[in-house]
């Protein structure tokens, strides 16, 4: 996808109606995670989902909750296996980063995850901490959005 068909993308905030959609996306959840699926539709209900939306229908969602010291986590961030590599990632996180409304925005993910680690560099975000003891040899990386 070039940069022109991005340009179709729209970023917007998800439905309580689009919870299934959504989990057609989510690679664990279509997977038959039950718990991601019921997170997927309280996060809906709640009104915490933004979308990416193209031509062919949703690529992609990101959750934002305020529940992390009362500043703005990213608890989730999600492009669907065939829209990846096309700059969806980049585009959600950029909307996140927007819309926050605390002081601060933070987001983690595991040691291992290169692809998310070279994404949130990319999108000016800092390494802030390491945290060991929740996936056992795949210590948590913090991140902190420099805005
Ligand atoms: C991590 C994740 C969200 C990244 O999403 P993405 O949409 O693929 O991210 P982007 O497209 O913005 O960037 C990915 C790559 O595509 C490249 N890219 C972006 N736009 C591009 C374009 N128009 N043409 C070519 N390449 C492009 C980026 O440079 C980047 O390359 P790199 O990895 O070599 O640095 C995605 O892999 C994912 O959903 N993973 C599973 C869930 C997950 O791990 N979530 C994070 C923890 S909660």
């Amino acid at each position: 996808m070039d940069a022109t068909h991005l340009g179709d993308v729209v970023v917007r905030r998800a439905r309580e109606s689009e919870s299934d959609a959504l989990v057609g996306i989510d690679a664990v959840a279509v997977e038959g995670d039950a718990h991601r699926r019921a997170s997927i539709g309280k996060w809906c209900r709640d009104g915490l989902v933004l979308v990416a939306e193209g031509e062919s229908g949703l690529l992609g969602y990101c959750v934002v909750e305020y529940t992390f010291f009362e500043q703005g986590f990213v608890t989730m961030l999600m492009v669907a296996s065939a829209a990846r590599g096309r700059g969806v990632g980049r585009r959600l996180l950029d909307a996140v980063a927007a819309s926050c409304t605390s002081p601060k925005l933070f987001t983690s993910t595991n040691v291992s995850n290169q692809p998310m680690q070279r994404l949130l560099r990319r999108a000016g975000w800092s390494p802030v901490g390491l945290l060991h003891g929740l996936d056992e040899g795949d210590p948590e990386v913090f991140y902190l959005c420099d805005r």
